[in-house]
């Protein structure tokens, strides 16, 4: 169950979730639980939640080390600010910053070659859907984001499922609608990578989670979690979300 800040909250703002948000889900041994702030809040973020089973993501990264690069942040230094997670691709990137499937490839294999995490964002536009398109969509982001990965890098990797018109909308796809697309997606997972890698990986679903629909979502056996934005910035609202 990941949390997706955007760009909310200030570093104190960070440690008062925590505050609320760590005794809420101290007992929830059943997932793993990360929340992903923006890079300014990482450190406030890792030292709120040192000891728990809480871990820290970024929502992005560059692909060099290090360079002359004015305004980016590598993976190595989100990993030495304490971070296990990235979130690569989401689709407000591809949307508003230029995100293609090739950086999305380049950010997630620099996310590995650093020890980070990489939570990969796929997921179709509205139009796209209403065109029939969803799964062309789905096999072309996942065939040149994600596939020319190896099998060892491909393991370390979550996949996030979050169509573009249930993101800050209030409108969820439907259960069904949600584990149609997982199901695709794991069909592509196991033609490349095969049967074991397609139970293996974890597909999260993202878009209008919330406390009231995410009992529906999960009772999904094709769907592992959850990539939550809004409700995730409320201490009591995401801990019924990890507590579902
Ligand atoms: P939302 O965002 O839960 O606010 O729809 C999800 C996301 O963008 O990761």
């Amino acid at each position: 169950m990941a949390g997706n800040w955007k760009m909310y909250k200030t570093p104190a703002e960070t440690k008062a979730f925590f505050d609320a948000f760590l005794p809420l889900v101290a007992e929830s041994k059943h997932c793993e639980v990360a929340i992903c702030p923006p890079f300014v809040n990482i450190h406030a973020a890792v030292e709120a939640a040192r000891g728990t089973r809480v871990g820290v993501g970024a929502q992005n990264l560059y692909w060099k080390n290090e360079g002359a690069f004015t305004g980016e942040i590598s993976g190595p230094m989100i990993k030495a600010a304490g971070a296990e997670w990235a979130i690569v691709g989401h689709s407000e990137r591809r949307q508003f910053f230029g995100e293609t499937d090739a950086t999305v490839l380049e950010r997630t294999k620099a996310a590995l070659a650093c020890g980070l995490r990489p939570i990969v964002c796929v997921g179709e536009r509205l139009e796209e859907r209403e065109g029939g398109r969803t799964e062309t969509v789905l096999a072309e982001q996942f065939g040149s984001g994600i596939a020319p990965l190896d099998a060892e890098s491909f393991a370390k990797i979550v996949i996030a499922y979050e169509p573009v018109w249930a993101i800050g909308t209030g409108k969820t796809a439907t259960p069904e609608m949600a584990a149609d697309a997982h199901r695709s997606l794991r069909a592509l997972v196991i033609a490349k990578y095969g049967a074991a890698a397609g139970a293996a990986v974890r597909i999260l679903y993202g878009g209008s989670v919330k406390p009231d629909n995410v009992k529906g979502l999960m009772a999904q056996p094709e769907i592992d979690g959850a990539l939550v934005g809004g409700a995730s910035l409320d201490a009591g609202s995401f801990a019924s979300i990890v507590n579902f």
